[in-house]
């Protein structure tokens, strides 16, 4: 594909496509002619460090444009500006901005256009709705690093995103945490991609993924995925 037909574009289809997608990251081909229709509700994505989990993610999202290829992203849900996408970084630090919960959670409201006093009240209403009016004033240095990740939840999910993606969701998070993010997941009305290592995650979805190197190795119903996946480091590791 030639350099003048790259394009990360908005269309009006629901579904995120890649076509033939490559993109180079420093040294690396950390994507390699990955052509994938994102349409379904929720999806795992799975793969050893440094397969390509996070920088697909990054080119969803537009953080990073590819080398060749194209990559189309719906257009906002109707009825709202909020960007169509969110995303839920693999470091919640490179996430979060501002210095308390409101403040950030407010961010995700900006396409409201509200005041900053009606964005924190907002904010402050839909934290008491889901028992957590204590965190609002909670200064984000003050956290740890699992509460900091739930801060990152919860910006997303006060948003309006079409799509979200959840790079390591769980890594910091408590085991009564990682239960309630699996219920929140289950429920949440966007569309939901996770990438995980612990495999049980996102076995049970009817989609996951399998990067390897960069490309697709797999992909299908989780079970079958998560399973050819187990085999292999199995194999590997023999
Ligand atoms: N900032 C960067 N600069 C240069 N190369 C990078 C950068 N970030 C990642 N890479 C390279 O891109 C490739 C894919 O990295 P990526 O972070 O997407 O992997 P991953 O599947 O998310 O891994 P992990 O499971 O460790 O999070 C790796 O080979 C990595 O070395
Ligand atoms: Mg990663």
């Amino acid at each position: 594909m030639s350099a003048a037909s790259i394009q990360h574009t908005t269309h009006q289809s629901t579904a995120i496509t890649l076509d033939q997608v490559t993109l180079v990251r420093g040294s690396t081909v950390a994507l390699r002619d990955v052509s994938l229709t994102l349409d379904t509700p929720r999806i795992g994505l799975i793969g050893d460090n440094g397969a390509g989990k996070s920088s697909l993610f990054r080119l969803i999202s537009g953080l990073d444009q590819p080398q060749s290829g194209q990559v189309r992203i719906p257009s906002s849900e109707p009825g709202t500006t909020a960007p169509a996408i969110g995303m839920m970084f693999q470091n919640s630090d490179e996430q979060i901005i501002f210095p308390t919960v409101e403040e950030e959670l407010a961010l995700s409201l900006r396409h409201l256009c509200l005041s900053r006093a009606e964005a924190q009240n907002h904010v402050r209403n839909w934290l008491s709705a889901r028992g957590l009016a204590d965190w609002a004033p909670h200064a984000i240095g003050s956290l740890s690093q699992g509460q900091r990740q739930h801060v990152c939840w919860l910006a997303l999910l006060i948003g309006s995103h079409r799509t979200l993606l959840l790079d390591e969701p769980f890594s910091s998070l408590d085991l009564p945490g990682q239960a309630l993010l699996r219920k929140e997941i289950a429920t949440a009305p966007q569309q939901i991609i996770v990438s995980t290592h612990v495999l049980e995650h996102v076995r049970h979805f009817e989609r996951v993924i399998w990067l390897d190197h960069g490309c697709v190795r797999a992909d299908g119903l989780g079970e079958t995925v998560c399973a050819q996946y187990e085999a292999d480091v199995a194999s590997r590791l023999a």
